[in-house]
């Protein structure tokens, strides 16, 4: 980015925690390693502090954030969560998967977006558990990315791009899982709703609620967004190279386009083709997307054809195809 950098890297030693912690309750933003993506971290109590992460972002104030907890003694203050939310999180917590429950006059609107409900998770990462711990505070925190770009899974992705906005980086190495968390619904107890597929399936969520769980579909326009679920407009995660897809890629020509694929092809490649796993293991092609894709996005290629995810290759394949279609919506 142009902006002169001011950021800088802490590694994860007992003193930046200390230091990182007294930075949050004063109010500054730090970016936080999780298992899923880089986040963007605050004191969710405070909303000026909350400000400043739309501000960093470029953020429309109409897209709220998810409140990070390292225990869920944090939540009574937070939510009302009832016997679902508790079992969901009993089983899956921490991990890769929010929950949106009414939320207490604790939790400032400009958070939510102003709706009475809020997201909230316990990450699973154990320096970001440990950093909201020693911050005492729970951690408003969306992906540490400009507002529409690819979100980060490295600390590195962090400086690239709000290098000049923000001052404290958390490096807790690569994102281990490498997309967002399930966003489940759960205002409606008898309607669960996917509003983000991620490393959770619908699956696993409808075993242990024992009822169907839906998917919602991504909103094509501002007002359909607003409706179903703010900040989950198609166009998203984009890298600014034209992104097309397919359901299968073999040749690898013109050599000025690059070639995303899920597994390793036989024979012989270019250098501009990409492999996400080796095998097509999609937990390994999940890890490696984002970075891929931000890799090919520096301008040398004219457009980036990626391969979609087989439904039949796992339980990702939801999640990996919904960021795809997201980085191709034009
Ligand atoms: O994996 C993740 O979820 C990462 C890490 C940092 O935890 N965070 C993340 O946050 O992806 P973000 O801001 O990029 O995505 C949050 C999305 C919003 O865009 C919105 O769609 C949904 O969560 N959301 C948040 N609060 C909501 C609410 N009250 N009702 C409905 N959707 C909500
Ligand atoms: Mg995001």
């Amino acid at each position: 980015m142009t902006a002169k950098s001011v950021a800088r890297i802490y590694r994860p030693t007992a003193r930046n925690f200390a230091f990182l912690a007294g930075r949050l309750r004063a109010g500054e933003l730090v970016a936080v390693p999780s298992e899923t993506v880089y986040g963007l971290a605050a004191n969710a109590l405070d909303e000026r502090a909350c400000a400043g992460i739309f501000k960093a972002k470029g953020r429309p104030s109409t897209d709220p954030l998810i409140v990070h907890v390292h225990a869920l003694s944090q939540l009574e203050r937070l939510c009302a969560a009832g016997p679902d939310a508790i079992r969901l999180a009993r089983k899956f917590w921490p991990g890769p998967l929010t929950l949106v429950l009414p939320k207490t006059a604790a939790v400032p609107d400009l958070v939510t977006a102003g709706k009475p409900s809020v997201a909230v998770r316990m990450p699973r990462h154990p320096d970001f558990l440990r950093l909201i711990e020693r911050a005492g505070v729970p951690l408003a925190a969306p992906s540490a990315n400009p507002f529409g770009y690819i979100s980060p899974t490295t600390a590195e992705h962090v400086r690239a791009n709000l290098g000049g906005k923000i001052r404290y980086i958390l490096d807790g190495g690569p994102a281990e899982i490498g997309l967002e968390s399930t966003i489940l619904d759960l205002r409606d107890s008898r309607r669960p709703r996917i509003l983000r597929p991620g490393a959770i399936s619908a699956r696993q969520l409808s075993r242990v609620l024992g009822c169907e769980v839906e998917l919602a579909v991504p909103a094509r326009t501002r007002t359909q967004a607003a409706q179903i679920a703010p900040g989950m407009l198609k166009r998203h995660y984009s890298p600014r190279t034209p992104v097309v897809l397919h359901s299968r890629i073999e040749h690898f020509q013109p050599a000025s386009e690059a070639f995303v694929l899920m597994r390793k092809p036989a024979g012989l490649s270019g250098t501009n083709v990409r492999w996400l796993d080796r095998e097509g293991n999609l937990r390994g092609a999940a890890k490696q997307l984002f970075a891929t894709l931000r890799e090919l996005d520096d301008g040398r290629y004219r457009r980036i054809h990626a391969e979609l995810a087989r439904p039949g290759d796992g339980d990702l394949a939801d999640a990996i195809n919904d960021r795809l279609r997201r980085a191709a919506a034009r």
